[in-house]
């Protein structure tokens, strides 16, 4: 069973300057909250409280003052510092003590997951003993993406970063269980010509032992990448459009980890304090007066 999980929040949000001149991109809002509440309430669906978020130098303490340690969501939080992007796999490079001799989710900071059968399904993943697995999902464009070609049995057959050639419509995801060998293997790659490690690479260790495996958010499922100024405002008005209409929030981490009974009311109480007066904190309070399944 997986129990650690990673988010990559550093970066240098390039596509999104000026806006990540100042603040990094994670920091930035989705509709009411900031963008990284979105992979951690991930990681917390998935039953994982043990988490390490990897932010670029000198940032830990802007993160910490709306994550602290996590006790306000009855999680563990921890912080490395990337001191430069250099790629997806230095996650397991800079998380090889976080990790030990255990097994971990990766997802990326900057990437919204949202859909009915999500929760079960990253269950199911987070059994993953040996191997990897990886969430596909279709795109219009896949030459954006990193691209998958699956067989019969979903195993993964042919993976391409960036094709020029479209050879699928299934995108890789930017979510992620691996076994321990992703810190063995990650050490091993060599950067690509933009001097980076290639996570494609690392997944192509796996699939060349044929120990990747496929999953599928479905077609009722949304997968909203938030690395260009158009994709970010279009997922802060998906979630404005779904918030507004139902009267639920999307990542809302205090309302999970009470769902998973990681925290009591009280500790609600307490994030009310810490968010003051403001929608979040309202729709908080309403949650306590009348609890939801
Ligand atoms: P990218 O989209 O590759 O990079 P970026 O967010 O810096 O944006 P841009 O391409 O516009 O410069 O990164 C995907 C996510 O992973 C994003 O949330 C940042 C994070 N990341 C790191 O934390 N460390 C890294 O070394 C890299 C490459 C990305």
């Amino acid at each position: 069973m997986i129990n650690k999980g990673i988010i990559l929040a550093g970066g240098f949000g390039t596509r999104m300057s000026p806006l990540t001149k100042a603040v990094n991109k994670q920091l930035l809002p989705i509709y009411d909250k900031p963008l990284i509440y979105y992979p951690l309430s991930v990681l917390m669906l998935a039953g994982i409280k043990n988490v390490l978020v990897i932010v670029n130098r000198g940032q830990t303490k802007e993160f910490k003052k709306i994550l602290s340690n996590g006790e306000r969501l009855g999680i563990k939080i921890s912080y490395k510092e990337q001191s430069y992007p250099r790629g997806l796999p230095e996650a397991f490079i800079l998380g090889e003590k976080f990790i030990g001799k255990d097994n971990v989710a990766l997802i990326l900071g900057d990437n919204f997951f949202y859909g009915q059968n999500l929760t079960k399904n990253l269950m199911k993943c987070r059994k993953l003993k040996n191997g990897a697995e990886v969430f596909l999902h279709p795109v219009r464009n896949p030459s954006l993406y990193g691209v998958a070609k699956i067989n019969k049995k979903n195993k993964i057959e042919k993976i391409i970063e960036k094709p020029k050639k479209i050879f699928s419509n299934l995108a890789i995801t930017g979510l992620y269980f691996f076994d321990n060998n992703s810190i063995k293997f990650s050490k091993s790659l060599k950067p690509s010509k933009r001097k980076e490690l290639e996570i494609v690479d690392l997944l192509n260790k796996y699939k060349n032992k044929k120990k990747l495996k496929a999953n599928f958010l479905g077609r009722g499922g949304a997968w909203l990448d938030t690395g260009s100024i158009k994709n970010f405002y279009d997922t802060s008005a998906f979630v404005s459009a779904l918030e507004d209409r139902q009267g639920l929030k999307i990542a809302c981490l205090e309302e999970i980890a009470l769902n998973n009974k990681w925290i009591t009311k009280s500790k609600i109480n307490d994030a009310i304090k810490f968010y003051g007066n403001c929608d979040y904190a309202k729709y908080l309070k309403k949650l306590i007066k009348f609890p939801r399944k």
